[in-house]
């Protein structure tokens, strides 16, 4: 028996689809590669909710519509921000997320989907002591959300490079979040609480909280010089390298090449000692598991890109959560229009009843 799902077919789905043997990812037709390039973050989410909600495949109607809903989000920032202090910022999202009420899936949609940039740069700024930045309705998505941290407005350059991010990481296939919020829009729980279930799951460091500790892995380990002795001992010390390995790709992460594409003209200061650790983890990984493929996923790269982006390595979690709450709002709306309640078994190894 696998505990871990593995192969299990829980939902039939046309919004994205995982090839882990070729390293393809496609995105309602689109290869990921290709979406990354063209699409940004309203872009996606009008694909991704194409027949599902009245705002799908219309890019620009959607824009609008988040924009006015960052607008509208931002009224609840007062009440909100006081209630979140002490927390982690990923905590501190799940937090005020949750504080939105259950309602029309497709009011719900926009609004948690326009939530999430508004609640982290408001948060981020209330930990410094400053005020929140209202939104701009007439901004893209990711350019707002810089400009609403910062107070300036975003370069275009590092604007671009926030919305490949957001694009690539957009949807995946039935990962453990997705699944989570899958399961509870089965009840028919409703959006808010499906995408809470979605983002709770990914606050782990097995799934979405993995890119922080990528950029703690790079400062540990210096120079180029130091990284084979310094994997060997993470290896030796039964700790995994993060960035590493998949539980569906047996290649490389597709994402992971998008990315780093996209880090390159950003000029980060450690995109050199990336490649090389990457280089010295791909060849002790290899000789560690030789039975099992551990190539780099997504999360490697995607700690270089905010990174350079000029975004805190403590934001990386919740800001998986601002491109992949397009991917989880739409599979919330697929599963309502097409799904059952999910309700597996388990197969009881314990006692009888004496
Ligand atoms: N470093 C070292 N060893 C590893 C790594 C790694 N990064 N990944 C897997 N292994 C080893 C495990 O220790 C395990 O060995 P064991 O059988 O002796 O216990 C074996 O490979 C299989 O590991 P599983 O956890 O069963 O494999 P799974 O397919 O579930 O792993 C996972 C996927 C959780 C991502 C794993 O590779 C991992 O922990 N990687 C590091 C964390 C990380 O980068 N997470 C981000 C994933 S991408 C995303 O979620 C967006």
């Amino acid at each position: 028996m696998t505990t871990g799902l593995d192969g299990i077919i829980a939902a039939e789905t046309v919004l994205s689809h995982v090839d882990g043997a070729a390293g393809e990812l496609i995105l309602r037709g689109l290869p990921v590669e290709r979406a990354a390039q063209t699409l940004d973050f309203e872009g996606i989410t009008a694909l991704l909710w194409q027949g599902f909600h009245p705002l799908g495949g219309r890019p620009d109607a959607l824009r609008d519509a988040i924009g006015r809903a960052r607008v509208a989000v931002a009224a609840h920032l007062p009440t909100l921000l006081p209630a979140a202090a002490g927390l982690s910022d990923v905590e501190a999202l799940r937090l005020m997320l949750s504080s939105l009420p259950d309602g029309a899936a497709a009011d719900d949609a926009v609004r948690v989907v326009a939530a999430v940039p508004v609640f982290i740069a408001a948060r981020v700024r209330h930990a410094q002591g400053l005020e929140p930045i209202a939104p701009d309705p007439t901004a893209g998505h990711a350019a707002d959300f810089l400009r609403m941290m910062t107070g300036r407005v975003a370069d275009p350059a590092l604007a671009r490079a926030l919305d490949t991010y957001l694009v690539t990481v957009s949807d995946h296939g039935l990962n453990a979040s997705t699944f989570a919020a899958r399961i509870v829009a089965s009840t028919r729980a409703g959006m808010v609480s499906s995408v809470v279930a979605g983002l709770c799951a990914l606050k782990g460091p097995l799934h979405g909280g993995a890119p922080g500790p990528v950029l703690d892995m790079l400062d540990a380990i210096g120079s180029a010089d130091a990284a084979p002795a310094w994997i060997a001992g993470e290896l030796a010390a039964g700790r995994r390298l993060m960035g590493f390995g998949h539980r569906i790709y047996r290649v490389r992460d597709p994402r992971a090449e998008v990315l780093k594409v996209a880090v390159r003209p950003l000029r980060s200061p450690r995109i050199e000692l990336a490649e090389q650790v990457e280089r010295a983890a791909l060849s002790a990984l290899a000789a560690h598991r030789p039975d099992r493929p551990l190539e780099t996923n997504v999360e490697f790269y995607t700690a270089l890109l905010l990174d350079a982006v000029g975004l805190h390595r403590d934001l990386f979690t919740p800001i998986f959560a601002m491109g992949r709450v397009a991917g989880w709002s739409a599979h919330v709306m697929e599963q309502e229009a097409t799904g059952r309640l999910m309700r597996p078994a388990s197969r009881y190894v314990g006692p009888m009843a004496a």
